[in-house]
């Protein structure tokens, strides 16, 4: 444990720090309540006001707002601003450059090796986003087709997304640690036309060839009917073509300190594939954006499903431009001079909504990092925040925790004196974390943002604002300003006062998704069905007595491991691939760093026996299967699972075995109890 333990407290309030409030956009408690008042009575209102601030080619034709959250009513939709047309690329670049901020760093881009940076300014990340918009053009990709990008954190990244933006296109961004097979199923979903990738990529002292596991994606695309006819390439550790296309492969594991990079063999298949470099070369850097609908697509991002098939989550242009810039705006309290840096991937929402939109909706810097905060030592974040002299950080309780076990000194040898706001999202942050983050990281001065919110959310929902919320370690705290939640018991009556339930929202804010792509059903059964008139989180929460929301956690049969979510349905899927499996369950079990981790419970067939090597086996299929993040930390085991008379296999009773607890609650519903003793009989020993 860390060296700063004895001055945790578990109690308390954190007031604003005095210094932030001064200049805050948001002053005070009674000013949020004042504007989240406005903002949930009179939402068009006020989305008009902030609408103004950004350029719309033509207003909406109709009502600013449009919506039905009641499927007992007809059809779930929601439209913001529909028949207006706008464009978002245009609004963070042009727009900005346009305000004065052509020469004006964007992002500063920091390698996984620490000699490894670079930067751009939003004048010459517009001329690369037109050249790129010219290249998609003429590899014919045009508004409305859907583009898979799996790329490193490399600038080119952004670049992608935001050319694809300018042309209307759909990306479909893939977190680059995905499988081969992950990959595919979601490029055959979309029928993505193209896809953006790079050679390859260190992590840390590893280096992954992404362009033989995108080579393999599409040749299962392929097998499985769905041609992807270009693949566009960035030379990130290449040298030459030559060099790459004759590589001997045995690249792997060597420090980039030496940086083999005639070790990394790429296939190349000229029909298809083609260098980011050499199409770029005489692209023209002038590209009218398409003037879009505020209502057409802008992005799909798959999100794991209960059932264990991904879901496309749908977000349009006009909500999620205003959402995202805005919630950047007031929950970080951008000021011009801030040096903002938000560590998560691209790949996931976070980065699409708070490394990429939000902050170049306002004109930010950033950083985009490669690395991990563990390379070259534990102090790596701490070291960048000083050498970029970052103000605004914005990280996951699981990283925080991983930082914590090594002490304080990796910290405290930086000076971290720029610091002012740090948050954290992705999972529900446990105190001590929180308040080694406030203390240690932040030296006690800086107010601490926990960000509630979901891919399907867009944006922040649940949050304090750093100059106006006194905060609890370990709370969410209060709605963003359009964000009505509410906490309902299993009837879907609503709670009031200090209670715990489920958390939904009453009425949308501007970037709520809007469907699953493809399967508008799935959209209103997943998220509208239980609780009829409402947004259905997924998650638990509990309102204490003076109205704070503390996330309590998935109520599905959902796993949150290291702030990504997998459905348990998806790695038995995996696992029953093996020979061996004749049945598989898996759920969610507590994890000190990694917050919660999977749990399997395997049923052999006949003539198998369980071995430490089969477990490794096991392990693997399913890390081969949807990728490394997902490799299951405990397999059992289980010669029987706990069923009920029909059938249901009873997970809350699987919960409880994975953590020895052998307080049962009831167990009359099982069909056959001996199964029990045989569970506890058979736990692993680590476990
Ligand atoms: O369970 C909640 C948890 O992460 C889920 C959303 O995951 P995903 O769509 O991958 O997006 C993660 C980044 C926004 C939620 O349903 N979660 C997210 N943030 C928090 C959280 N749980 C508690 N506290 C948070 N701040």
């Amino acid at each position: 444990m860390a060296d700063s333990e004895n001055s945790v407290e578990m109690e308390g309030l954190y007031q604003p720090p005095n210094e932030l409030q001064k200049d805050a956009h948001v002053k005070s408690f009674d000013q949020y309540k004042e504007m989240y008042k406005k903002s949930v009575e009179e939402p068009e209102e006020f989305w008009k006001e902030i609408a103004k601030e950004f350029y719309w080619k033509s207003p909406p034709t109709g009502r600013f707002l449009e919506y039905n959250f009641d499927y007992t009513q007809g059809p779930i939709s929601i439209k913001w601003m529909e028949g207006a047309k706008t464009n978002i690329c245009y609004n963070v670049l042009d727009r900005n450059i346009e305000r004065g901020l052509g020469d004006k760093i964007a992002f500063y881009w920091e390698g996984n090796d620490p000699n490894d940076h670079g930067k751009i300014t939003y004048k010459e990340l517009l001329q690369k986003v037109c050249k790129f918009a010219n290249v998609l053009k003429a590899q014919g990709i045009k508004k409305g087709d859907r583009v898979a990008i799996y790329m490193p954190m490399i600038v080119e990244l952004t670049i992608a997304m935001l050319a694809c933006a300018r042309i209307g296109a759909i990306h479909s961004i893939v977190f680059a640690g995905y499988s081969s097979e992950s990959l595919a199923d979601r490029i055959i979903d979309a029928k993505c036309l193209a896809v953006m990738t790079a050679d390859g990529v260190w992590r840390g002292t590893k280096l992954l060839n992404l362009k033989q596991i995108v080579d393999e994606a599409i040749r299962l695309s392929g097998e499985r009917s769905h041609k992807v006819s270009k693949c566009i390439v960035v030379r990130h550790l290449s040298p030459s073509d030559e060099e790459v296309i004759d590589g001997d492969g045995d690249g792997h594991d060597e420090p980039p300190a030496k940086r083999p990079y005639r070790k990394l063999k790429i296939n190349w298949h000229s029909d298809r594939d083609v260098w980011w470099h050499d199409v770029m070369k005489d692209s023209s850097d002038i590209s009218e954006p398409e003037w879009m609908d505020a209502e057409d697509p802008l992005f799909m991002l798959y999100t794991s499903g209960s059932t264990g098939k991904p879901k496309g989550v749908l977000h349009t242009v006009g909500g999620y431009m205003l959402f995202t810039a805005t919630t950047f705006k007031y929950v970080f309290d951008y000021q011009p001079d801030d040096v903002y840096w938000c560590t998560a991937d691209v790949g996931w929402i976070t980065g699409h909504s708070y490394v990429c939109y939000g902050p170049l909706g306002n004109g930010a810097t950033s950083i985009i990092f490669e690395g991990t905060p563990m390379y070259p030592d534990a102090g790596r974040l701490w070291e960048v925040v000083d050498k970029y002299k970052v103000t605004k950080f914005y990280t996951a309780p699981t990283a925080i925790r991983s930082l914590m076990k090594f002490g304080d000194s990796f910290v405290t040898k930086y000076s971290r004196k720029s610091l002012k706001i740090l948050g954290t999202v992705g999972e529900p942050i446990n105190p001590e974390a929180w308040l080694w983050y406030h203390k240690v990281v932040g030296n006690g001065k800086c107010a601490i943002v926990d960000t509630f919110w979901q891919t399907e959310t867009g944006g922040h929902v649940i949050t304090p604002l750093p100059g106006a919320t006194a905060t609890k370690p370990g709370s969410a705290t209060f709605p963003f300003f359009g964000v009505v939640p509410a906490i309902v018991n299993d009837e879907g009556k609503e709670l009031t006062g200090a209670a715990e339930g489920y958390l939904v929202f009453k009425q949308p804010w501007p970037s709520i998704m809007r469907t699953v792509y493809g399967d508008h059903e799935r959209f209103e059964t997943t998220y509208f069905k239980k609780f009829p008139g409402c947004y259905c989180t997924g998650d638990g929460a509990r309102r204490d007595e003076d109205g704070y929301i503390w996330i309590t956690g998935r109520i599905d049969d959902m796993v949150n491991v290291s702030g990504h979510l997998l459905s348990t349905a998806e790695v038995e899927s995996a696992l029953i691939e093996h020979k061996a499996v004749t049945e598989a369950a898996s759920v969610s079990h507590p994890h000190k760093i990694k917050g919660e981790c999977i749990y399997c419970f395997v049923t052999l067939k006949q003539g198998f026996e369980f071995t430490p090597d089969l477990t490794t086996e096991l392990k693997n299929i399913v890390r081969a299967k949807i990728g490394p993040f997902a490799q299951p930390d405990f397999i059992q085991n289980a010669p029987a699972l706990p069923k009920t008379r029909s059938g249901k296999i009873m997970r809350r009773i699987l919960r409880k075995t994975a953590v020895g607890d052998r307080q049962l609650g009831d167990t009359s519903t099982l069909a056959d109890e001996s199964v029990i003793d045989l569970l506890f009989q058979n736990r692993p020993n680590d476990a």
